[in-house]
């Protein structure tokens, strides 16, 4: 079964689809077999692997009863790295609140079996499409800028968290806060990351992805920044998130 991890914050701008493409191409580098699953109209993960958005869709699952999931998953530029493409031209409103076709569906396709992982990127907000990815998911990393305003976000993010574990989906945990584009020089980034950690634990603060252009860059040369730039600050920055995560068990309760 494969490990099914969704990047999320309500916030827009806070590096999710960063860490989803940089993390997933960490973990395919490192051998595992990975789908990237972009559930944002945006569409930017193809981009980040190199590819066009042309369709099937992974947005077909919700509005096309006989969608073909298994047909959406696409080979990328990056050994062991595939990606589910998002439509561009999906719009949230034909998603509905009361249906959950994905976590179905990622074991109906047998890509749960067929991965290791499962990376879902997500939109920045509070939608039918981060619904779904949070029924799907069995861990959520919080990608988060250590600002004052980036706290009142993921207080109320925690509370989404807990309405969805107690109501659709028990085996939701949270692996934790990730500061983004971070400079450990700037004195208020660090005053958010120790509020956080005071609030929620520091066990629940993931090591931080420092601000680093070569990161922006990657996105342009189509292939995660451990292929670009792998002697750059980004690229050491995500072999310390995935040493974090695939080395730590996965927390067991939310915080309080
Ligand atoms: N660590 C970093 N260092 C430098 N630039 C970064 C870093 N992380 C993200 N960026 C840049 O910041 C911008 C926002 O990042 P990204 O698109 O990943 O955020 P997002 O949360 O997915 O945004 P949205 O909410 O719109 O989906 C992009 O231009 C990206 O290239
Ligand atoms: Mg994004």
């Amino acid at each position: 079964m494969a490990r099914r991890l969704v990047i999320c914050n309500r916030k827009g701008g806070t590096g999710k689809t960063s860490v989803a493409v940089n993390l997933a191409g960490e973990l395919a580098v490192r051998g595992q077999k990975v789908l990237l699953v972009d559930l944002d109209p945006q569409s930017h993960c193809a981009a980040g692997v190199g590819l066009h958005t042309i369709s099937p869709f992974v947005h077909d699952l919700f509005h096309q009863p006989d969608a073909d999931f298994s047909a959406s998953i696409r080979r990328t530029a990056v050994n062991g790295l595939w990606l589910s493409a998002a439509d561009p031209a999906f719009d949230h409103s034909q998603a509905s609140r009361a249906e959950f076709p994905l976590p179905q569906t990622l074991i109906s396709s047998g890509a749960d079996e067929l991965f290791d992982t499962i990376v879902m990127d997500t939109p920045p907000s509070l939608d039918p499409l981060l619904l779904n990815a949070l029924v799907a998911a069995d861990s959520v990393i919080v990608p988060f800028v250590p600002h004052q305003l980036s706290m009142l976000g993921v207080r109320q993010l925690v509370k989404l968290l807990y309405d969805i574990k107690s109501s659709r989906n028990p085996a939701l945990s949270l692996t934790g806060f990730l500061p983004t584009l971070a400079n450990p020089t700037i004195r208020h980034h660090r005053q958010v990351m120790s509020e956080l950690a005071h609030h929620f634990g520091a066990g629940r603060l993931l090591p931080a992805i420092r601000n680093d252009i070569r990161i922006a860059e990657a996105f342009s040369q189509g292939r995660p920044v451990r292929l670009t730039a792998p002697n750059s600050r980004g690229a050491e920055d995500f072999r310390q998130l995935a040493d974090a995560i695939t080395g730590v068990q996965v927390a067991e309760s939310l915080p309080a």
